[in-house]
């Protein structure tokens, strides 16, 4: 079942000119959350292949901008409202080049980064969370009031106080398994409305 999901997605990916399956989570928590409008300013980290990128570009418009980065190359060619760094999210360097490009807040930063599996649950989910963190203090210096946050994680120990800061921070929280998540995959989307309080964790 697991592989039969994975292949139609994969294929319906192919098929519709997507850089991958991802783009069927987005649409699918986009369609459910309403997380990102016309004209808004979105950060995506993690972006490459770039399927998020496409799709994002579209909703934001032609008054809108999207700010990508990744550690690898993108797979599409960027759309005009598109910026792209190749870098780490994690470097001092790349954090201050994602603030130069935003030229003043976001509407909703969303990071479907994920490290490179090991298959040791305990190792994998700790770095998700490491990855998950850097993404939400990320929200402290870039999110505007109200903005949204997207972010994936890989569940482990430090998942429900992941969550319990969440929800200090952002007026909603729900957590969800995407339709086109893969069924032998532990991720998880948490989707954070209406952010109104900064500060680091
Ligand atoms: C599942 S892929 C993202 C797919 C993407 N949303 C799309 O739709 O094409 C996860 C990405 O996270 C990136 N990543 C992991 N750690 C990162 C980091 N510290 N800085 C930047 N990107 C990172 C990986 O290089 C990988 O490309």
């Amino acid at each position: 079942m697991g592989y039969e999901r994975k292949d139609h997605f994969y294929k319906r990916a192919k098929r519709e000119g997507k850089a991958s399956r991802a783009v069927y989570k987005l649409a699918e928590l986009q369609k459910r959350f309403k997380l990102v409008r016309r004209g808004d300013v979105a950060i995506d980290l993690g972006c490459a292949p770039g399927s998020w990128m496409q799709e994002l570009s579209a909703m934001v418009g032609q008054n809108g901008r999207v700010i990508g980065i990744d550690l690898l190359p993108l797979k599409i060619s960027l759309q005009p409202n598109c910026r792209f760094i190749k870098g780490n999210a994690e470097d001092e360097s790349s954090i201050s080049e994602i603030h130069d490009l935003c030229g003043g807040k976001a509407d909703a930063v969303l990071s479907d980064m994920s490290p490179n599996l090991s298959g040791i649950a305990f190792a994998d989910s700790y770095r998700s969370y490491e990855l998950c963190v850097l993404a939400l203090n990320l929200c402290s210096s870039l999110l505007k009031p109200g903005g949204n946050f997207v972010v994936k994680i890989f569940p482990g120990e430090e998942f429900a106080g992941f969550i319990a800061e969440l929800k200090r921070r952002f007026e909603e929280v729900a957590t969800v398994i995407p339709e086109a998540t893969r069924k032998t995959s532990s991720e998880r989307y948490v989707i954070a409305r209406g952010f109104h309080m900064s500060g680091d964790l």
